[in-house]
């Protein structure tokens, strides 16, 4: 946890391996209910999906899909207090969500916290399979605001990625392999159409 403080205030960004055991990823993965729906940009009903940006299915987490699920959001609540309490940053809430990727899907250059989703500002990104090769592709592209490469992070599984998601454009190569993630944003509070924008 000190080594994902550290980072997030001198480089913006975390790369955390073996977050959690394979044992502990597997488990996760059996918790993955078979409804995946097709990805939209943006949070707002308008918002109308759009596969040349992205391609992949998702589904969001709630903690009764299982014990796995709960442990798994426990862990992102220690992550949100200590941001909190080192970066003064009022995270208030975790929302993410189980993403699959087929053979051929990607998720062309973007910024998390975009249409929507201004209120986004830190961003988690869990991999989930076993015995990622090179050939498999489906890299995550990390790039900062100037359109400098930053890093290319294989979807190995156990691997965390944490970053201030307005400061990182980034993409997802298209996948060789079924590719299994969990993205996930903690959101700060804030005021929209005149509403507080409050939790789901
Ligand atoms: C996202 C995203 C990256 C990944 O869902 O916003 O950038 O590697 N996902 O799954
Ligand atoms: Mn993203």
């Amino acid at each position: 946890m000190n080594q994902l403080i550290d980072a997030l205030s001198t480089q913006g960004y975390y790369i955390w391996d073996d977050f959690l055991s394979a044992e502990e990823v597997a488990q996760l993965r059996d918790c993955i209910p078979e409804n995946w729906k097709k990805a939209r940009i943006g949070r707002n009903d308008e918002t109308q999906r759009e596969e040349s940006i992205r391609s992949d299915k998702i589904q969001w987490l709630k903690p009764d899909m299982g014990q796995p699920v709960e442990l798994f959001l426990e862990k992102m609540e220690q992550i949100r207090l200590e941001a909190n309490r080192h970066f003064y940053l009022g995270l208030f809430e975790y929302e993410a969500h189980f993403a699959k990727y087929e053979r051929g899907d990607f998720y062309q250059k973007h910024l998390d916290c975009f249409q929507g989703n201004e209120n986004r500002r830190l961003t988690t990104v869990f991999y989930m399979n076993e015995e990622w090769s090179a050939q498999d592709a489906g890299e995550l592209v990390v790039y900062d605001l100037d359109d400098n490469h930053i890093a290319t992070i294989p979807p190995k599984g156990g691997r965390l990625f944490v970053f201030l998601s307005e400061r990182f454009p980034h993409e997802v190569l298209p996948t060789n392999a079924e590719r299994f993630s969990i993205a996930g944003w903690f959101r700060i509070n804030g005021v929209k159409d005149n509403q507080l924008d409050i939790a789901r």
